[in-house]
Formats: structure tokens, C-alpha cells, sequence
């Protein structure tokens, strides 16, 4: 699945009913962003807009992007005083605008990374600062690569292609971003173990973030190796009351100077 198509994918429903906890996390990265009064922030990758109500709540000015449209329409729905727009991190129509670019479990979703890099740098103000959180290396690998072996057993060719993550080491993503410009104030990789809603905790987190795995294999043989990935699982990722993802994240801050 290309961007493009990535576009009206997510169903902005069970995002707000059962992901909740993505929102719920990104709360203590607006700590990090410390928005003022009256300045200008991007939150990007808004999602259905929880986090950019809260920045707005915090007296920003503040605008909401997201490549999904389904997403914005529902983040306008619910809070219709915040401006909202569709848009790709790898174009984004902004240049020196933002005091600071704020994004929360995005960038793990966006090719090529060093593309969004030049264009929030572009959107920022000199002195302006870049605070984001994403997947790092190592990600929901035990989940990934269980479900990629399965595929493998059923005698299905796994395409890398159908990866649909970035998933960088530290030092890649601060070279990167020094590369377009910014100075590097902080970054930080770390374990975050995940935990997902309910018994069925494992197979929905896997309908909702990881069909493009599955590209090509029918709906029955799916859901037999998500059950069978769910199995071998257990005894890994299920502590007898809940799942728990092996979320691995890095924050980073950069300055555009
Ligand atoms: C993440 O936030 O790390 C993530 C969410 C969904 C799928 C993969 C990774």
C-alpha cells in the first residue's frame, strides 16, 4: 500500500475506542514541547485530535494535520474550534511558521524520512523546536516477525515492500535530522511495553495497525494466521490478565538554528 492509498485506510471509530492508549501516551510529550501562550504549533499526524485539544487547551495557537482524511473529519467533528487539515508529512504547505512541530506516533508511518525532516525544518521559525516521538529500532518486533514467520509457513512469499514501518536506531535518525539542519538537544530510545485492550488485546492490535503485512492473502487465511501468531504469543507477550505490545520509542528534540 502506497501513502496515497494509506490515506482513507484507518477507521477513526475503533482508533478512538480501542487505541486510545496512543493519545493517552503522548500526553507526557507535551511536556517536552512545554507550549506557550500564543505560540504557533503543528501537530502532526494528528490523529483524531485529542493531543492537539490539549495543546490548544494549553493556550497555542494550533493546527492539526494528518494524511487521513477519515481521521480529520473526525478530529473536526469534535472539536470544531481547532483548524484541522489534510496533509502529507513528506509535503507540507508551511514555511516559517511554527514556534514548534509537535508529533506523536507518526513518523514511524512516513517513507522517506529524511523527505518530512526537510519540510518541518522548513515549517519551523529559526528557533523554533521539533519534538516528536515514534517507533524506534526493535518495535513490536516480537509481534512482526512472529506474524512474518507465519506468513512464511503457509508458503506465501513476504514482500519487505509490505513493511509498512521505519523503524531507525538513535543514530540514524539524529544524523538524519542533523543532516537537514537541526540541532539535536535530546534523544532518547527506549522500552515501552504496551498494554493492549483486552483478551482479544493482540488480535485487534494486529487488524487495525498491521494489514499491510497480509497484502494479497485472503481474509480466512489471515485471521488463521493471526490466531496462530496469537498462540505462540502467550506465553510471551501475555501476563494471565493483559497483552503487552514490545513498543520500543524514540524522542528526539531539534532545534532549527
Ligand atoms: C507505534 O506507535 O509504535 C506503532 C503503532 C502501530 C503500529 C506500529 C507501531
Amino acid at each position: 500500500m502506497t501513502g496515497k492509498e494509506l490515506k482513507n485506510y484507518w477507521n477513526p471509530y475503533l482508533y478512538d475506542q480501542s487505541h486510545s492508549f496512543v493519545s493517552e501516551y503522548g500526553k507526557s510529550l507535551i511536556e517536552f514541547l512545554n507550549p506557550k501562550e500564543g505560540e504557533r504549533i503543528l501537530d502532526l499526524g494528528c490523529g483524531t485530535g485529542d493531543l492537539t485539544m490539549k495543546l490548544a487547551e494549553l493556550g497555542a495557537t494550533v493546527i492539526g494535520i494528518d494524511q487521513s482524511e477519515n481521521m480529520i473529519l473526525q478530529a473536526q467533528n469534535k472539536y470544531p474550534d481547532i483548524k484541522f487539515d489534510i496533509q502529507d508529512a513528506t509535503d507540507l504547505q508551511f514555511e516559517d511558521m511554527f514556534d514548534g512541530v509537535f508529533s506523536n506516533a507518526t513518523l514511524h508511518w512516513v517513507k522517506p524520512p529524511k523527505k518530512a525532516l526537510e519540510c518541518i525544518y522548513t515549517g519551523l521559525k529559526t528557533g523554533g523546536r521539533f519534538v516528536a516521538e515514534f517507533g524506534g529500532k526493535g518495535n513490536v518486533q516480537t509481534i512482526t516477525s512472529e506474524i512474518i514467520k507465519e506468513i512464511k509457513k503457509e508458503n506465501i512469499e513476504f514482500s519487505y515492500s509490505n513493511f509498512p514501518w521505519y523503524y531507525p536506531s538513535i543514530g540514524d535518525y539524529t544524523t538524519l535530522m542533523e543532516s537537514v539542519g537541526f540541532r539535536v538537544t535530546f534523544a532518547q530510545h527506549y522500552d515501552r511495553p504496551t498494554p493492549l485492550d483486552g483478551e482479544e488485546g493482540l488480535k485487534n492490535w494486529i487488524r487495525m495497525f498491521g494489514n499491510q503485512l497480509f497484502e494479497g492473502i485472503n481474509e480466512r487465511q489471515k485471521e488463521e494466521i493471526i490466531s496462530r501468531v496469537e498462540a505462540s504469543l502467550k506465553p510471551v507477550l501475555f501476563d494471565g490478565e493483559k497483552w503487552l505490545a514490545d513498543y520500543k520509542r524514540i524522542r528526539v528534540i531539534g532545534i532549527k538554528e
